[in-house]
């Protein structure tokens, strides 16, 4: 398993500062550490975390999963909740046969009403969330599993 994407959408760059009731007090950058060193013991594997605002450019990475064949772990943020385009852009990657792991840091469910409704959950390959940086270690441990 050479190399995971790790995608997050809108907001997440402001991690540790924004709503950290809802979402905890550690970075982005403390979430990449998290990931590395899970990963440390699995060597010649990799995480590429990368964070974008902009809907276009977490599409064309969803792109280069595919051409990459390379799996992904997805927190839409916002876009979960409204961006058909985004949708459309997983469900290529797991009719790919490429595995998808949605993520959230807090549990939707348990939020306000419009947050209840995931427009990616139907085409992602499985969900995690509440569980905050964990979901995304969870996410990759199960990717690390199934690729083993
Ligand atoms: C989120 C949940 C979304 O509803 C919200 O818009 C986010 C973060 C989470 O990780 O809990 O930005 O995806």
């Amino acid at each position: 398993m050479p190399r995971v994407l790790v995608l997050n959408g809108p907001n997440l760059n402001r991690l540790g500062t924004r709503e950290p009731d809802v979402y905890g007090s550690g970075s982005l950058e403390d979430l990449r550490e998290a990931l590395s060193s899970a990963l440390s013991s699995t060597p010649g594997s990799s995480i590429d975390l990368r964070q974008t605002n902009d809907e276009a450019e977490l599409i064309g990475w969803l792109h280069e999963a595919v051409d990459t064949a390379t799996p992904v772990i997805l927190n839409p943020a916002a876009f979960t909740h409204y961006s058909y385009a985004l949708r459309d852009a997983a469900a290529l990657v797991t009719q790919a046969g490429i595995l998808l792991v949605e993520v959230h840091l807090s549990n939707p469910h348990a939020r306000e009403e419009f947050r209840h409704t995931s427009v990616i959950s139907g085409v992602a390959t499985g969900v995690i969330a509440g569980f905050g940086f964990d979901s995304y270690l969870l996410a990759l441990d199960l990717i690390t599993r199934r690729l083993r």
